[in-house]
């Protein structure tokens, strides 16, 4: 257990167990298709390393990275794309891959923004869900874990960008973001 944190609430074994059903579920549903793996960086980076090496689907990805407006920009749902795609989506069945919705508003703008790019069709993956954080109705197709709204690290998960290695999903201890940012 890392210092830092004041438990585990995901092992490193849920967690895989969880990665192979959501990978298996997906491949069926993807069984004639071929896929296109959408990561937002940085959290998804584990999840979707350990997802796409079990689809057995033909899948090729490619990530995005974004950032809100400053601190209003959360409730406005305004979205900076930082890095965007590097190719066109158009004729593709799109997955999108994060490590967890929690407003709803990042994931509400992607898909609004790829939608209109002329994919197939287009889904959403989820390691986390904190539903009682929602701001903004979106759907979710794959949802890993839903969780309570904890402060949670580890497995992609940050806080001022550590604990993203951790292999398991922790609860950061309050000492550590008194006044800090969300997980
Ligand atoms: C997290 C997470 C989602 C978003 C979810 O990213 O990876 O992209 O927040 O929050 P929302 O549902 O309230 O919009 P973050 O901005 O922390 O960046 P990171 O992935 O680089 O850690």
């Amino acid at each position: 257990m890392h210092p830092d944190c004041e438990r585990i609430l995901l092992t490193e074994e849920e967690i895989h167990l969880k990665v192979k059903e959501l990978a298996a579920q997906i491949s069926r549903d993807y069984s004639d298709r071929e896929l296109l793996v959408v990561g937002i960086l940085k959290g998804s980076v584990i999840f979707l390393a350990d997802l796409v090496r079990n689809i057995t689907v033909p899948t090729r990805f490619d990530f995005m990275a974004v950032s809100s407006y400053g601190a209003s920009s959360k409730s406005s749902g305004v979205v900076r794309i930082l890095k965007d795609l590097n190719q066109g989506i158009e004729g593709r069945h799109i997955l999108i891959v994060e490590d967890i919705v929690d407003t709803g508003l990042t994931l509400s703008y992607l898909v609004d923004n790829l939608k209109t790019r002329g994919p197939v069709s287009i889904k959403v993956c989820t390691l986390l869900d904190k539903p009682s954080r929602r701001m903004v109705d979106v759907a979710v197709h794959y949802n890993g874990f839903q969780i309570e709204d904890h402060f949670v690290v580890g497995y992609g998960l940050d806080y001022n960008e550590r604990y993203r290695n951790l292999p398991c999903i922790m609860v950061l201890s309050p000492n550590v973001y008194k006044g800090g940012k969300k997980a």
